[in-house]
């Protein structure tokens, strides 16, 4: 069967689609930790999933920031590291330039990379559903400090990643089998001397909450990541924002990128967009991920983001 070229999707998926496209309106798109995989940032419920054989997911909990602040910081430190050390993909550039071709499309997002940013989706259209590594906040419920766009890496000393010559020693054996974060490693290896702290062969110091993140206003609180953790109310304006523009119309197209959509509200939104019209389109790597029941008319486009994305736009945008 005739494929397009690189992405292999089948021509003729393609052109079904492409055509349905252009037609398009009102498009939403939900992405989340699969389209910055191949910007090198290991997925939740991929194997690398695993942070020192810990469930990321459970070290994402106010309680578990209540028990072992340092740990999560450790966690949360390492992420923003690793996020500022990646560049975003040619999906994320896709992203962004169909944003500028049609003001009726909107990214909701449940990365918390900064990516999408860094590739200039146009901030009004892209909707940070887990809200983002680079945002601070005070712990404290009375106090209501935060500050955005804080790259500062690290944050506070104590949270440097130790070094090969810090007398700790690095595990030789990658135990996560996870691709995208063995490169990463493999190429933080090739470039610095830093440990691997996400293996928990690797020892990382235990930091007194002390060496933490501490709240300039109520001189009281930790601060702590401005991400949305278990448990917790997404963003309250976000959501609002988002609602008024799916209530404004009819929606024509629900892009499904990167996202296992096993996390509520946010796979919700898919929903949503169904009941309001849309045909659905999914890119993921894994072609059993599926959002629920596709229907007759509905896409999945098996593969990397990276390269998809701006293979199923490209009629739109042209060539990323
Ligand atoms: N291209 C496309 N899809 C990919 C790629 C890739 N290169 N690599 C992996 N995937 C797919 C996986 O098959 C999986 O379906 O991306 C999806 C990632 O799923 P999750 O790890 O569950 O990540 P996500 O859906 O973003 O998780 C949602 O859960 O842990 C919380 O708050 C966290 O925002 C996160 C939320």
């Amino acid at each position: 069967m005739p494929s397009a070229e690189n992405s292999g999707i089948p021509a003729a998926e393609l052109q079904r689609f492409t055509a349905y496209l252009r037609g398009c309106k009102r498009i939403l798109a939900l992405v989340g930790a699969g389209l910055s995989a191949s910007s090198g940032l290991p997925t939740f419920r991929g194997a690398g999933g695993l942070w020192r054989s810990l469930d990321a997911t459970a070290l994402a909990t106010p309680e578990a920031f209540e028990r072992t602040p340092g740990l999560v910081w450790q966690f949360y430190s390492y992420r923003r590291h690793m996020a500022l050390q990646a560049e975003p993909n040619k999906a994320h550039y896709a992203l962004a330039e169909l944003a500028r071709k049609n003001e009726d499309f909107i990214t909701l997002s449940q990365n918390v990379d900064g990516l999408s940013q860094r590739a200039n989706h146009p901030s009004e259209q892209l909707h940070l559903l887990h809200g983002t590594l680079f945002d601070i906040k005070c712990t404290n419920f009375y106090c209501d400090y935060t500050r955005e766009n804080e790259f500062t890496d690290p944050i506070v000393p104590a949270l440097d990643i130790p070094k090969l010559d810090s007398g700790l020693n690095p595990s030789a054996v990658d135990k996560t089998g996870e691709e995208a974060a063995k490169s990463m490693r493999e190429a933080l290896s090739g470039t610095q001397t830093e440990i691997d702290i996400s293996d928990a062969n690797n020892q990382i110091p235990e930091l007194d909450a002390k060496d933490l993140p501490q709240c300039p206003k109520c001189n009281d609180g930790l601060l702590r990541p401005g991400v949305v953790w278990f448990g917790e109310a997404l963003p309250e304006k976000t959501m609002n924002t988002v609602d008024e523009w799916i209530a404004a119309g009819t929606i024509d197209l629900c892009l499904v990128i990167g996202t296992s959509a096993r996390i509520w509200p946010a796979a919700g939104y898919i929903h949503e967009a169904r009941s309001k019209g849309a045909r659905i389109a999914v890119c993921n790597m894994d072609p059993k991920d599926t959002p629920g029941e596709l229907h007759k008319g509905d896409w999945f486009f098996t593969g990397d983001a990276g390269v998809i994305v701006p293979e199923i736009f490209k009629s739109i945008i042209g060539e990323i």
